[in-house]
């Protein structure tokens, strides 16, 4: 099967009530993982590369592991740039065969976050490319871009952005944040904020970024082992099920993925001192990604059986 847009996925989704999970892949082991836990849950899925993992990996390398995966794997999947900075990127990205980007103007005053992404979305669009792109500013790191405080997505400037630009999907900044710290008290997300967008911008998908929920079973084995991953807090499960009820569409994974890999390896060292070869702890830390997504697929997405 060849990689497919999201249209049909986010349409699907909308409708149904679940959503999409969007994974960020830097190497085989997490490609792999995560194509397992879809194949295994029956559930589309979307593949995503940041800056960094281009860096790391090379766009081309992961572009011909997707290749070799989808030769393998019999499932609807979509290869998406994530926070994509520069029109330059997202060109680059669209000529090498991605079928979605996102334009992360978000650091961008309104007008010009408009026309950035206007820009994009009439070269994508040209060539069948589906574009994201981002209202509102997340705290925390993204890629090179960083905020200090969350500033929320404005509704009724939701509207005027999506009507201007013609994007195709909007991330919405409604109190997440990117990696393993996401409050400091008690979770809390702006799900009146979320409703008003949903219902002023009806049947179009939106985005939810720093969706992780930095699972405590990962934290506490990775501090176990020797690591230091102190007050570390994500996105409660059942607030995630409750956004994609509500006109979410899209909700996107990192954090997980590394939690899950670093905790399993620390582990597997302190048994097995006496290991070298990669493969060894590579395995496992593949097989956790395998499991902790098929959790969250079959039950916090809901994408199982879709396809
Ligand atoms: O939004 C950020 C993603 O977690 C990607 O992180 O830039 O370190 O690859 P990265
Ligand atoms: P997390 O850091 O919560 O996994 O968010 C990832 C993300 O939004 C990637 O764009
Ligand atoms: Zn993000």
């Amino acid at each position: 099967m060849p990689l497919t847009s999201p249209k049909e996925m986010f349409n699907a989704a909308y409708h149904g009530g679940y959503a999409i999970g969007a994974f960020n892949v830097n190497n085989m082991e997490i490609i792999q993982g995560i194509i397992q836990a879809g194949e295994a849950e029956k559930s589309p899925l979307i593949l995503q590369v940041s800056a960094g993992a281009r860096k790391y990996a090379g766009q081309n390398y992961i572009y011909k592991l997707m290749e070799a995966a989808l030769e393998e794997a019999d499932l609807p999947m979509v290869l998406h740039l994530d926070h994509g900075q520069t029109f330059e990127i997202c060109r680059d990205v669209i000529e090498g065969g991605f079928t979605s980007v996102m334009i992360d103007g978000s650091h961008l005053p309104f007008e010009e976050n408009i026309a950035l992404t206007k820009q994009v979305v009439e070269y994508a669009h040209d060539r069948g490319v589906w574009v994201e792109a981002e209202l509102g500013r997340l705290a925390g790191v993204e890629d090179e871009v960083s905020s200090e405080e969350n500033v929320y997505t404005e509704p009724d400037e939701a509207v005027e952005f999506v009507e201007r630009t013609g994007c195709d999907s909007l991330a919405i900044a409604i109190g997440t944040s990117h990696g393993a710290y996401k409050f400091k008290g008690e979770p809390k997300l702006d799900f009146e904020r979320l409703d008003k967008i949903t219902a002023m911008l009806p049947n179009f998908p939106l985005v939810l970024h720093g969706a992780s929920s930095v699972l405590p079973e990962f934290v506490d084995m990775a501090n176990q082992y020797g690591g230091k991953v102190a007050d570390a807090k994500g996105v409660p499960e059942d607030f995630l099920r409750k956004a994609a009820k509500s006109g979410v569409c899209k909700i996107n994974i990192d954090t997980d993925i590394r939690l899950a890999m670093t905790a399993v390896i620390r582990k597997f060292f302190q048994e097995n001192p006496q290991e070298f070869d990669p493969r060894k702890y590579l395995g496992p830390a593949r097989q956790a990604v395998k499991d902790m997504v098929q959790h969250k697929i079959k039950n916090v997405l809901g994408s199982s059986n879709r396809i």
